[in-house]
């Protein structure tokens, strides 16, 4: 198990290239399944989450290539079962359902367990598939779905208590490509991810017209055909290096990146006092460490708003800038592991009810830490390239499902990162 060892105190500097989506990648190599013809998808990061999906299709009987960065993947033949050992280990396995189901009438997956974000239930994917007329079963842990006529479009409205689900979002979109009819679905996930996975589909064939709204329509296809596509920048590996270069930066240039995917966090990075600036086309911006940085309040919502998936990486600025700053947690209220350890770390940070207060202090110190979650490790990397000492982070591997060569991309920067195997 890998160990990250973080010398804190130097200045990043200089310029790197984010990699592909890895939440739009996930669900795109799952689309793979709904057609028997090729498919080549580039820009895929080489993460572990990748990895698995990749794994899954292959059991799954799908032929996959991968060499730097571009998937083939053919389904020609593939089998309705998706292995409990692979499954497990990755709650994004989830969305093979609807491809799954789509393409041969059936599709058995197992329940996702307990997540350490917080409880994460897939009752609106299900209420989306029952809604197109596949039947679901529990046995063993495991979920059946069954549609051996075929699925049939419909309208339905896929809002939880949370707001919009992304995942359940493109399960029923993908479903819904090979229905017969025309689906709708309300309250829509309108997260740059999910277009991304719309954009992917209308290239196979299929007709979808609201992706990146709250109202998306899908006039169901008889059959998809192979392509190829490229996936978009990962904007939270962006927003993460982003807060990186606000809290350690002399100047870091971020190239691939998307301006308009961006916006939610560019504004929490300028209101906390720091500078960022895009190139005319936005595919490229410039962040500049400011000399009065202030604390901000920040709640999460559903795109465009503020993602749950930066809020650790910017509770982790927040811990050395100046004044209190109040981060609400709308989506996954107990997503505050990350803090406990920054306490260690000498952080004053209060939980309470899915609000983090935040006073922030004049200098963190080095201890060694435990990554929990993916968001979490990139939480304590930041904090640690800015603490006093040498930070020692333990279960990495939580940072390598999501990060492409993020230890490689900090060195690029200047900082002092060493992977250590124990
Ligand atoms: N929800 C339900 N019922 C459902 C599904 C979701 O109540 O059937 C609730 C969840 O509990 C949560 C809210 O709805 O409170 C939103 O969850 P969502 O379904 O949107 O999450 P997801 O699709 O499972 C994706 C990302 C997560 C990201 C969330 C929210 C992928 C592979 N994962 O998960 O990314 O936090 O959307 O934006 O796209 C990460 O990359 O670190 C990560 C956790």
């Amino acid at each position: 198990m890998d160990k990250l060892v973080v010398h804190g105190g130097s200045v990043l500097k200089g310029a790197i290239n984010i990699s592909g989506s890895k939440n739009a990648s996930l669900p795109i190599l799952a689309a793979a399944i709904l057609t028997g013809e090729d498919c080549i998808i580039r820009r895929v990061p080489d993460v572990s989450d990748t990895n698995y999906m990749i794994q899954i299709l292959s059991a799954l009987g799908a032929d996959v290539e991968r060499s730097s960065g571009t998937v083939r993947i053919t389904c020609a033949d593939i089998t309705d079962e998706a292995p409990y050992e692979l499954v497990r280990r990755m709650r994004a396995s989830i969305c093979v359902m609807g491809p799954l189901l789509a393409r041969k009438g059936r599709a058995v997956i197992s329940l996702p367990g307990g997540c350490v974000i917080g409880d994460r239930p897939v009752d609106l994917h299900l209420k989306g598939m029952e809604a197109l007329g596949a039947k679901v079963e529990f046995e063993g842990g495991n979920i059946t779905l069954t549609a051996p006529n075929g699925l049939v479009g419909a309208e339905m409205d896929l809002r939880g208590d949370s707001g919009p689900t992304v995942l359940g979002t493109d399960n029923v979109m993908m479903a819904a490509t090979l229905a017969e009819g025309i689906t709708v679905i309300e309250s829509a996930a309108a997260e740059p991810e999910v277009l991304d996975l719309a954009n992917f589909l209308n290239s196979l064939g299929a007709k979808i017209t609201g992706a990146g709204t709250r109202r998306i329509v899908i006039e169901g296809v008889k059959e998809l055909k192979g392509v190829e596509h490229t996936v978009i920048p990962d904007r939270i590996e962006a927003g993460t290096f982003m807060a990186a270069a606000a809290l350690a930066g002399e100047g870091v240039t971020l190239n691939r990146v998307n301006r308009e995917h961006l916006k939610a966090i560019t504004a929490a990075i300028i209101k906390s006092g720091h500078s960022v600036e895009f190139n005319e086309a936005g595919d490229s911006c410039f962040i500049q460490r400011g000399e009065n940085p202030q604390g901000v309040d920040l709640t999460t919502s559903p795109y465009p708003g503020y993602p749950t998936d930066m809020q650790a990486q910017m509770t982790a600025l927040l811990a050395t800038t100046p004044g209190t700053s109040v981060i609400k947690d709308t989506i996954f209220p107990q997503r505050f592991m990350h803090c406990a350890e920054l306490k260690r770390m000498g952080a004053d940070i209060k939980i309470d009810h899915g609000t983090a207060i935040v006073r922030g202090v004049e200098q963190l110190s080095a201890a060694p830490v435990m990554a929990s979650d993916l968001r979490a490790s990139a939480a304590l990397v930041l904090a640690a390239l800015r603490a006093k000492g040498t930070t020692e982070i333990s279960r990495v591997y939580h940072i390598d499902r999501g990060y492409e060569h993020i230890d490689e991309k900090l060195l690029m920067l200047g900082a002092k990162v060493e992977r250590v195997r124990v």
